[in-house]
């Protein structure tokens, strides 16, 4: 059985003020949660969420990586920056990173390589948009982004990633994937990992649902056998909206 994992994506929101808040309120709430519980917050944030959290089932992420180890990289936050900082996650390949900053198949593989290496637990997002989807194009382009990500990298080391399904088209617009084709989405990354790695990884690597999951949608998504829990952006900035779905999964 896959431990289910829900992770918060808090994206570019919060500052460390509002971050006390919101990892204050969420501590109690999210106490007895049967699953993994992380939040991915702004690198600003991280080493407060730490604090915040130590000693409670709450897990730090970040939202990027870089793939050198330091250096003249402008904007780029190292390894050993987020892991002093306090992160054990790292997000890596949100479309929003594809989208809006020019990340590529090429730059999530060597920034998971780098994750890997340092010992972070990474999320992979991979996903179409709906042009890909309405075009029939959703296996190839999962496709694509998993082997691309995973370029490299050891059935050890790929067996303790987690990787989001999250379609564009589902992402902040309040459209859901239906829980079947979420489901059936996820079952067709998990073939492709198990093509890549064999049975052994593929059965125990989680692969989480994302893109407009929230308290409403949140039972019939978990009811299926593939989804392995979810990564949850707006519904992570309210602590009431993120507890309910952390205790129904
Ligand atoms: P959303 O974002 O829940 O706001 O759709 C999910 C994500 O982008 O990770």
């Amino acid at each position: 059985m896959r431990k289910p994992i829900i992770a918060g994506n808090w994206k570019m929101n919060k500052t460390a003020a509002e971050c006390r808040t919101l990892i204050t309120e969420l501590i109690p709430k999210v106490k007895d949660a049967k699953c993994d519980v992380v939040v991915c917050v702004p690198f600003t944030d991280i080493a407060l969420a730490a604090e915040l959290a130590a000693g409670t089932n709450i897990k730090v992420g970040a939202q990027n990586i870089a793939w050198a180890e330091s250096g003249a990289f402008t904007g780029e936050i190292s390894a050993a920056m987020l892991r002093e900082a306090g992160a054990e996650y790292v997000i890596i390949g949100h479309s929003e990173r594809r989208q809006y900053f020019g990340e590529t198949d090429a730059t999530v593989n060597s920034r998971l390589v780098r994750a890997i290496e340092a010992g972070f637990k990474p999320i992979v997002c991979v996903g179409e948009t709906l042009d890909e989807r309405e075009g029939g194009k959703t296996e190839s382009v999962c496709k694509t982004q998993v082997v691309g990500a995973f370029k490299g990298i050891s059935a050890d080391a790929a067996k303790g990633v987690v990787i989001a399904y999250e379609p564009v088209w589902a992402i902040g617009t309040g459209k859901t994937a239906t829980d079947d084709q979420a489901n059936e989405t996820i079952g067709y990354i998990r073939s492709v990992v198990k093509e890549l790695y064999g049975a052994a990884v593929s059965d125990a690597m989680r692969i989480q649902y994302g893109g407009s999951m929230n308290p409403k949608n949140v039972e019939g998504l978990m009811a299926k056998p593939e989804i392995d829990g979810g990564l949850i952006g707006g519904a992570s900035l309210k602590s009431d909206d993120f507890s309910y779905i952390v205790n129904k999964a």
